[in-house]
């Protein structure tokens, strides 16, 4: 994972194509205007292990591979040591447990960063209510996402991936290095057609709750310019990163 030194390697694209072809070329297309490629489970199954060793050795410590695993430890574990050099991020769910998580941390790969997916944004109150959950949390997945957030990083994992309104709660209750990687982009001037981000923040906001690096896609993506697209968002990065300094205690 490339250190964040330029505003624009804090910009994760989605490759959410179903082509692999399709999604390596606008990956060469925007290899200098992003820090990272998300490459997620739709795109892993398109293009195989191949596909993503040959992305990985192309962007060596670019890529994000975004599979969400949530299985036994051991077989998470097993899945973590199976991935390539070259991958830098990748995903695994809360949802394993304090237990579970600290046995894949004890046991997984050096090299590759390990970040919790914690609630997913698309389920509501109702959905976790009738999951189980404490009506209380239920009613509040802000805190839940939190209280999964500290679990992480007691188990030694590297940071969550969280709605960029969920991110100053982890970041206060985990601190800042512990890092947060926020998807549900907007930017004000994208359209997105059919949009189903609901609980969206535009690049500027995310930046000064404390996000650390943004996954956008269509924006970007689906821009009638990906490039001008891309450093747009990155200007809008700096801009929030600026803002952010200027509000932090000296
Ligand atoms: O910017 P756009 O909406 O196209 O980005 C979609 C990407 O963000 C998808 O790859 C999706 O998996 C990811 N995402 C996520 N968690 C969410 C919402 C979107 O990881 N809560």
């Amino acid at each position: 994972m490339t250190p964040a030194s330029h505003p624009k390697d804090r910009l994760i694209l989605a490759l959410d194509l179903p082509d692999p072809g399709r999604a390596r070329d606008l990956a060469r297309k925007l290899a200098e205007e992003v820090g990272l490629f998300k490459i997620g489970l739709e795109l892993f199954v398109a293009g195989g292990p191949a596909f993503l060793r040959e992305m990985a050795d192309e962007f060596p410590s670019r890529i994000f591979l975004d599979l969400k695993l949530h299985d036994i430890p051991h077989t998470v574990a097993s899945v973590l040591r199976r991935l390539p050099p070259g991958v830098a991020l990748t995903t695994v769910h809360a949802g394993l447990g304090p237990t579970g998580l600290r046995q894949i941390m004890a046991a997984g790969p050096a090299g590759v960063k390990i970040l919790a997916v914690t609630v997913l944004t698309s389920l509501s109150s109702p959905d976790l209510a009738a999951l189980g959950y404490d009506p209380r949390l239920a009613e509040a997945p802000r805190e839940l996402v939190v209280r999964q957030a500290r679990l992480a990083q007691a188990a030694g994992c590297h940071g969550v991936v969280c709605s960029g309104r969920e991110v100053a709660a982890v970041k206060a209750a985990c601190g800042p290095e512990f890092v947060a990687v926020c998807p549900g982009i907007r930017p004000a001037w994208a359209q997105v057609a059919a949009d189903d981000q609901k609980r969206t923040l535009t690049p500027e906001d995310a930046l000064r709750q404390g996000a650390d690096y943004l996954v956008v896609g269509r924006p970007v993506s689906r821009a009638p310019d990906p490039v001008a697209a891309a450093r747009r968002v990155a200007g809008e990065i700096a801009q929030g990163l600026a803002a952010r300094e200027a509000a932090s205690p000296a």
